[in-house]
Parts: C-alpha cells; structure tokens; sequence
C-alpha cells in the first residue's frame, strides 16, 4: 500500500484528470450529450396553460439537468433552447424566451462559478437583442475559468447555416478533408476544441434532428424520450446515460460496446 500522501496525491491527479479531461476517464460516459428540449408547448396545454408557461417550467428543468450533468461527470452538454426556425413562432412567444434567456444567464451565472460550470453560447449573435448579448458576453467572462462542465446553450442556433458559413472559410481548389473541414466550421463560430456529441437526447417524444448539431452528431447514440421537457428529471438523465452505456458503437467498422 501506498503511504497516506502519496495515495492522497494520486487521488487528486485522479480528479483533476477528469476534470481536465472532462469525463473522459470513464470510458462508459458519454464526453458530449446533446439534449433537444422538446415539449414545453404540449406540457403547458395540457395543463390548459399558455405555452410561455411551459417555456418557464422548462427553465427550471434545464436547472435540474444541468446540476445532474454535473454531478455525472458529463464534460459537455449542449442544450438546444432557440433554432433559427424558432423566429417564426409568434412574436409574444419569441419575446418571452428572450427575456427567459436573459434572465437565466443573470441568475445563473453565479451558481456557475461557484460549481465550477463553463457557460458559452453557440449560434448567431447579431439578431439577439443588444441586452442579451452583453448577458452573454458576461456571462462566458465570468464562468470562463470553469472545468467540471462545459455548458453550451444554442440560441439562434441552425446547424445547416454553420455549415454554409463554415464553406466560406474553406480553402479554395483543392480537395478539402474533415480535418480542413472541422477547422473551417471553428472559424465559422463552431467552438474548436469540442468532442462531437456521444449522445443525442431528444424529449416530447419527437425523433428527428430538427438542424441541430449535424457535423457533430454522426456518430451519436439517439435517445429518444416521451417525457415533456419540464418534466424531464435527473432520473431520465440517469436512464438515457445508462441505456448508453448499452450500446455498441461501431463508428462504421468493428463492435466497440460503449461499457
Ligand atoms: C421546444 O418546445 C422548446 C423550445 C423551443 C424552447 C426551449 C426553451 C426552454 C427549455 C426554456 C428555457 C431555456 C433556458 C436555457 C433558460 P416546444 O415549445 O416546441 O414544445 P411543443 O413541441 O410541445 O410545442
């Protein structure tokens, strides 16, 4: 047995590597979940509630979820809260997430540094408000220095529009490889240095991509669940995290079970 220092030391190398490596030590957790939070429109009609109401509950379960990835290990989650297509909903609706969003960002930026949380947000930025820009420019400021979670919130978010814009970073006349590729989607705005998405979990009981996460996303595990979005818990987590560690993924050649 190793003397009490030395076993002491080692266990915080432990740590720390999985806090560096955001959860890559265990080879049966996902590095990346996706989550598409679907749902909240039915869960507040359902209660004969306006929508807006479900927009709110759902925050709350973001809350729970983001903890609980936390607390698992998970290095980074990206959650799915404004597509592109989401302007076209009505204007009352769209205001309410805006101010939703803002409002999140100045309530939970404090709970991010004290539990160690990166927060950044991914999509487009000039149609947002200049109020909530400067909420996000403060927000990745402040939790900047975070290492237990890599937090990511896709506002004004479309997939295939990255893409395009990542087509004008392309170098020009020669054939362009995933590598060039990956860097011309980092130039675009695609954070560089994150590992494509493990897993995809997508609520409300929906089982499409709706133009999220494409590039990032073709190798990932789906898991699809009937749970409304504001009632989605850390035990759901827990569940699609487990149905995970079932699966075998193959990448395209041998067998490789995720457990
Ligand atoms: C999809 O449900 C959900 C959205 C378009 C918005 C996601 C927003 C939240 C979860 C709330 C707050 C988020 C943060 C980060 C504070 P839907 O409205 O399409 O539901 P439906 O399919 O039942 O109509």
């Amino acid at each position: 047995m190793k003397p009490s220092a030395e076993r002491v030391q080692d266990a915080e190398e432990a740590s720390g590597a999985l806090r560096a490596g955001l959860g890559t030590l265990d080879p049966s957790l996902p590095r990346h979940v996706a989550i598409i939070m679907d749902g909240n429109g039915r869960w507040a009609t359902n209660r004969g509630r306006p929508r807006t109401a479900g927009h709110l509950a759902g925050a709350k379960a973001v809350r729970r979820v983001v903890e609980h990835a936390r607390r698992r290990s998970i290095g980074h989650l990206t959650l799915y809260a404004f597509s592109s297509d989401n302007w076209t909903r009505p204007p009352e609706e769209v205001g309410t997430l805006m101010s939703l969003f803002r409002r999140y960002l100045a309530a939970e930026v404090p709970r991010c540094v004290e539990h160690d949380i990166r927060l950044t947000i991914v999509g487009r930025r000039d149609r947002l408000s200049a109020q909530l820009r400067r909420a996000i420019t403060a927000a990745e400021h402040a939790t900047r220095k975070g290492t237990a979670l890599h937090l990511r919130l896709a506002i004004d978010y479309s997939s295939r529009d990255l893409i395009i814009r990542a087509a004008a970073h392309v170098p020009q006349g020669a054939p362009v490889s995933r590598e060039e590729f990956s860097r011309a989607l980092a130039a675009a705005g695609h954070a560089p240095d994150l590992p494509d998405v493990d897993l995809l979990i997508r609520t409300g009981g929906e089982q499409r991509l709706s133009d999220f996460l494409l590039w990032e996303c073709a190798y990932a595990e789906l898991v699809f669940s009937r749970r409304m979005w504001p009632e989605f818990s850390e035990h759901d987590l827990d569940a699609a995290l487990q149905e995970f560690s079932g699966r075998e993924r193959r990448f395209g050649g041998a067998t490789q079970a995720v457990g």
